[in-house]
């Protein structure tokens, strides 16, 4: 346990917003021939690449999402890195892309958070360091086929809540109109092509006043996928449901928080959700890395609006997930999954 003293960058860190913010440096790794290279560290934020390389034309990308934080002792931890590189495994399979394994991408956030650390927001300021790594397919290719050669590339920069506001609910609206994903597609990986098929959605919801949408199945339009964002949780009597379909991101935050919900007694069913039970549940979630959860007050569906608790607060189930959640983050719950990764500075 080792108290960094690091001074930190001169930042409002109380009212960050989830965006970017310059830091000092990335790191990335080069695939050729074969092999990855040694990873490097650079001040450099571009990347040169060639304009026929595939990541451009045929979207071969994968990313992940993941958080570092301050401990209320001094600390730098971040949460659950191997589960993201994983995740990221799976990805990078789904689309061709070489392995990258756990230990290395572990060591990349180790690095590059230890690098960046004056940018670890401090404790108690509720922002965190967002850590994007990213893995694209480089060189020159115009045939559709996987590249010769890649970059993954891992940058960091402070964050605060993604949804204005923090921990305040949100309105959500079905969209029918536009779907992410396809039923056997890519929805369970994180591929950048799946947020560039959202963003239509998003700005249909964006238009009628909805920060969030959420989505149906690709196939049947009957059972709940995710929103835009992160994924859909409901709670109702002592049960914390959360869909399970092939088309949503498996999220780490969902894991951990079912995890969570099984210590407090509450039971866990991960299955399909029909958009009927919505009007069902007392309290609905967004959950996600860069989401947290964020509080869903209402779903408006066919025009007609499904509402949860209050429109101000959070009901009291997703106020002890979160509580518990952010308290283990910030080392002032005792770490008995062992979800953090200390990272030495
Ligand atoms: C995350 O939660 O980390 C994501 O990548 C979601 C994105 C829309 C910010």
């Amino acid at each position: 346990m080792k108290k960094t003293n690091v001074e930190k960058a001169n930042i409002d860190w109380g009212n960050l917003p989830f965006g970017y913010v310059k830091t000092d440096f990335n790191i990335r790794y080069y695939y050729k021939n074969g092999k990855w290279s040694e990873g490097e560290i650079t001040s450099d934020e571009n990347i040169l690449m060639h304009m026929a390389a595939p990541c451009l034309h045929y979207g071969q990308e994968a990313f992940e999402g993941l958080k570092a934080f301050e401990t209320v002792d001094g600390r730098i931890v971040v949460f659950r890195p191997d589960e993201n590189a994983r995740r990221l495994q799976r990805s990078c399979d789904r689309i061709f892309i070489p392995q990258i394994s756990v230990e290395m991408f572990v060591d990349a956030v180790k690095r590059v958070v230890a690098a960046n650390a004056k940018f670890v927001p401090p404790y108690g300021t509720g922002a965190s360091l967002y850590i994007r790594p990213l893995v694209i397919g480089m060189g020159a290719r115009v045939g559709l086929g996987p590249a010769d050669e890649y970059l993954f590339i891992m940058f960091a920069t402070p964050v605060g809540p993604y949804y204005k506001g923090g921990f305040k609910p949100v309105r959500a609206l079905v969209v029918e109109e536009f779907d992410r994903a396809a039923p056997l597609g890519v929805g369970d990986c994180k591929v950048g092509g799946n947020y560039a098929a959202g963003l239509r959605g998003s700005e249909f919801g964006h238009e009628k006043n909805y920060p969030i949408v959420l989505y149906l199945d690709p196939k049947e339009k009957r059972y709940i996928d995710e929103f835009s964002t992160s994924n859909f949780i409901g709670i109702k009597g002592n049960s914390y449901i959360s869909p399970n379909s092939t088309s949503i991101l498996p999220s780490i935050t969902n894991k951990s928080l079912g995890v969570i919900a099984e210590d407090f007694g509450i039971q866990v069913e991960r299955r399909q959700v029909d958009i009927a039970e919505v009007e069902s549940f007392e309290e609905v979630g967004a959950v996600g890395t860069a989401a947290v959860i964020t509080p869903v007050c209402a779903i408006t569906y066919r025009n007609k609006e499904f509402t949860f608790g209050s429109p101000d607060n959070a009901g009291p189930v997703i106020t002890r997930l979160y509580e518990r959640l952010t308290k283990i983050q910030a080392g002032e719950f005792e770490d008995r999954h062992r979800w953090l990764v200390e990272v030495e500075v």
